[in-house]
């Protein structure tokens, strides 16, 4: 059985409300059940998180070590100023996808930095709550997990 952690940073609990034209009317529980979903259709044990704070962040990834198969992080925020969270991600021996629901590289130019994608396995970004699932077949595919047509 694969283990996976979505971990969710800062602000993204106000999906649906926080700046719709950007990030849509979809809400964060909305996008669990996409998760959900996708994770029991894959055979995926999922556990759902988000924090405003860097360091709840920081505490789950070091949870995650020796506990789960990968990590999806949208960092929010952090992703573009947390040494310390690339730092946690490069000790917690696990791979991890960095996803955004917007596409940072076509937004302002402090969002086109980011700190997680060194230390990821790949990016997926600007496809909005549909990039949950995908994170997911990303990760599993990443595994050698995905089942092929
Ligand atoms: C975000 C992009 C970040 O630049 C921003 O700070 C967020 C959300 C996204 O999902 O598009 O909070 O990670």
């Amino acid at each position: 059985m694969t283990k996976m952690l979505i971990l969710n940073g800062p602000n993204l609990n106000l999906l649906g409300q926080r700046q719709p034209e950007i990030y849509g009317t979809t809400t964060l529980a909305d996008i669990e059940d996409m998760c959900r979903a996708k994770a029991e259709a894959l055979g995926v044990t999922l556990t759902f998180l988000q924090s405003n704070a860097e360091g709840a962040l920081i505490d789950a990834i070091h949870g995650a070590r020796g506990v789960e198969n990968g990590i999806i992080l949208n960092a929010g925020a952090y992703t573009h100023t947390s040494v310390a969270l690339m730092d946690a991600i490069a000790s917690a021996e696990l791979p991890v996808v960095e996803l955004h629901l917007s596409n940072i590289h076509a937004r302002e130019a402090f969002r086109h930095k980011s700190f997680i994608a060194p230390v990821a396995v790949g990016q997926i970004c600007g496809f909005g709550p549909a990039g949950y699932p995908l994170a997911i077949d990303a990760l599993m595919a990443h595994l050698g997990r995905l089942g092929t047509p």
